[in-house]
């Protein structure tokens, strides 16, 4: 008998005493957890002696675990229970052409929960079958990183409802179709949060959860190795506590704080750490949460002497939480956030660790196309790293509440002659507005002069050329800024995975200068994208003749064509040599279906010779998307940053 089953076995009857009364009252559920941990239970066994074998008291906590996942199993409502079956009926829903994201702030995008409730048939009219909410937990009031700093998983951030209300808005969403997504913010807890301040106060176990440090010893040797993420914040990765005598003088010794120094690092080396954020991630299971964003996957687990990033032992714990959610919560599914080099990204996607994954190479690509007008660095990413595990997808998007940081692989790049120091370089400066021709207005984040770093912030719009053509251009213009937008937006509409729109964007909402005279805000460019949804804006979206309904309407053509054609399922995806640098060209494919999809990046006309729709035998195909010339001899021209499909 196996290590795994020896101990399943010896628990098994410490559950059972524990959970008589709920196993009483529901005996089928038992049989059902039971059924779960003889399939899943291997699986977290040994990820979690791979973790934790070194520990005295690893089966303390592994029992500890096992509790908390039963716990979590009986209180999962009803409704909750059919989805998981449905989910486990048919695994690949994800996958559906029909699928399309949107993310937005509670507060900015409807005030409140109740406001977002009231929101829903707007999501159904743009066609949603997914809603991220950026976190509402409970959060510092004043600086907090817009939620990213929790000070309370289990609770709503106050202004905005309660954890009533969004079990209430989980279940009218999934009646409407459209799968609730949410963050579990997991690297790090607020300074404010209850284990924070007993670790404050000098509580032990409070302090394990942490990393702590009497002075500088350890933090400088770590710091050796490590990234700076916000420079403008703090340098290095770690922070002063404030004096223990209050006086604010000598600080009484150093945390972890990777992001800013309200966001304290949580140490995965304790597994009461991951045991208690297992509880958490379940307890959000159960309002009906169905996709968990992990946020900063990269940075959870650390080692002297590395750069403490996509660390082997990372990519454990969350294959630890997924076999955790497999046995309590089997229709949770994960979606990773690492926004590092191309080759760590793919890492963490797999069926048994995160299902799903931001494409931050597409994105960052997309917008590295629009500044040169050339494709070559898109293709080959296409190519080259767009393909991953049959049973997982890509999250496609343009923009989200984050900056854009040009995370391409230098040695990508190098093979077509480029140097990826000087050409970000030229892109922030491209989207700075500063080189000539850019028709972009974003702004610098974090910029670091000792290394020469530098991201962008800014909307979408705003950096496809909108609010300079508005300003200080012309009709034109406004017209090739409005093609750029409904440009990249057909792309990640089709080209395979799910989509993912950043509510305002649809609309063409424009870069919002306010943050600059909130204190809260005006250090964090970020929030220049990430502006209060203005309805009278939204009011004119089926206006042809307004910015609003011009951009809306465009993009509401695509997402159509998206949801009409079977096509656009999954991620089969050819990428084609249209022999044309401005072009990109790529073929998708799903079951017997196929479509070509062709983009213009040039603000020029682009023809592609006749011999490239004859061998790709495309001549016998429909134009069903955009406008394009098809000469007699077969060539064929596309507008100036025009989008094309073909099927
Ligand atoms: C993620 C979020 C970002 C936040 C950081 C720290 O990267 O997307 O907004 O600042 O994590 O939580
Ligand atoms: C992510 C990224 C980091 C990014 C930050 C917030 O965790 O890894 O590079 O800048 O979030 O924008």
């Amino acid at each position: 008998m196996s290590e795994s089953s020896r101990s399943l076995r010896r628990l098994l009857p410490c559950l059972e005493a524990t959970f008589a009364p709920q196993i009483a009252a529901d005996p089928q559920r038992w049989q059902q957890l039971t059924r779960r941990l003889q399939t899943h239970f291997p699986a977290l066994f040994a990820l979690y002696l791979d973790l934790y074998s070194a520990r005295y008291d690893f089966f303390y906590h592994l029992q500890d675990l096992l509790f908390t996942l039963a716990r979590a199993w009986f209180e999962r409502p009803a409704d909750l229970r059919a989805l998981d079956k449905q989910r486990e009926a048919d695994p690949l829903w994800f996958q559906s052409h029909k699928m399309l994201g949107g993310v937005i702030y509670v507060d900015l995008f409807a005030g409140d929960l109740e406001g977002v409730r009231a929101r829903i048939p707007y999501f159904q009219e743009l066609g949603l079958t997914y809603l991220h909410l950026m976190p509402f937990f409970r959060m510092p009031r004043g600086e907090n990183d817009g939620g990213y700093a929790v000070s309370d998983y289990r609770q709503v951030h106050p202004p905005l409802g309660t954890m009533e209300q969004l079990a209430t808005l989980a279940r009218d969403l999934r009646a409407a179709g459209i799968s609730l997504v949410a963050d579990l913010v997991f690297n790090h807890t607020s300074n404010e949060h209850p284990w924070a301040q007993a670790a404050l106060t000098g509580d032990e176990d409070a302090r394990e959860l942490y990393f702590f440090f009497p002075d500088r010893t350890l933090p400088d040797q770590y710091e050796r190795t490590l990234r700076e993420i916000f420079p403008d914040e703090h340098p290095g990765a770690f922070s002063p506590l404030p004096a223990g005598d209050g006086s604010g003088a000598k600080p009484s010794g150093w945390v972890w704080t990777t992001f800013h120094s309200y966001q304290w690092d949580l140490n995965y080396a304790n597994p009461d750490t991951f045991n208690r954020m297992a509880g958490e991630m379940l307890f959000l299971a159960n309002q009906g949460v169905e996709i968990i964003r992990l946020d900063a996957v990269a940075f959870i687990w650390k080692q002297m002497g590395t750069n403490c990033e996509n660390l082997p032992q990372a990519h454990t714990l969350i294959r630890a939480f997924n076999a955790a959610a497999r046995i309590a919560a089997p229709a949770l599914l994960f979606k990773s956030e690492a926004i590092v080099h191309p080759d760590e990204v793919a890492r963490y996607i797999h069926p048994e660790e995160c299902q799903l994954s931001y494409n931050p190479l597409l994105m960052a690509l997309l917008w590295n196309s629009l500044a040169t007008r050339k494709v070559r660095l898109l293709s080959q990413a296409l190519a080259s790293r767009f393909r991953i595990h049959l049973k997982t997808a890509w999250v496609n998007y343009v923009r989200c509440h984050d900056d854009i940081g040009w995370t391409f692989a230098d040695e990508d790049a190098a093979s077509l002659g480029v140097n990826g120091f000087d050409h970000r370089h030229f892109l922030n400066d491209f989207y700075r507005g500063r080189f000539p021709g850019s028709f972009a207005r974003g702004l610098p984040f974090q910029e670091n002069p000792k290394t020469g770093d530098c991201r962008i912030s800014g909307a979408c719009a705003s950096l496809a050329g909108l609010e300079k053509a508005l300003t200080e251009e012309g009709p034109t213009e406004v017209e090739l800024a409005i093609r750029r937008i409904l440009l990249i937006h057909g792309i990640i509409l089709t080209v395979g995975g799910i989509p993912l729109l950043y509510l305002g964007d649809e609309i063409g909402t424009l870069n919002d200068y306010s943050y600059q005279s909130d204190p809260a805000k005006a250090a964090d460019s970020r929030w220049v994208h990430r502006p209060r949804a203005d309805w009278a804006r939204y009011a004119r979206r089926h206006d042809p003749h307004a910015i609003e309904g011009r951009v809306y309407n465009g993009l509401r053509q695509i997402i159509q064509l998206r949801k009409e054609h079977e096509v656009f399922s999954g991620h089969d995806l050819r990428v084609l040599e249209t022999g044309n640098l401005h072009v990109l060209g790529y073929e998708r494919r799903f079951e017997k279906h196929r479509a070509l999809v062709f983009a213009n990046f040039s603000e020029q006309e682009q023809t592609l010779t006749p011999n490239i729709l004859i061998q790709l035998d495309a001549c016998a195909l429909n134009l069903i998307y955009g406008q394009a010339a098809i000469s007699e001899t077969g060539a064929l021209t596309l507008p100036p940053v025009g989008f094309i499909v073909l099927a």
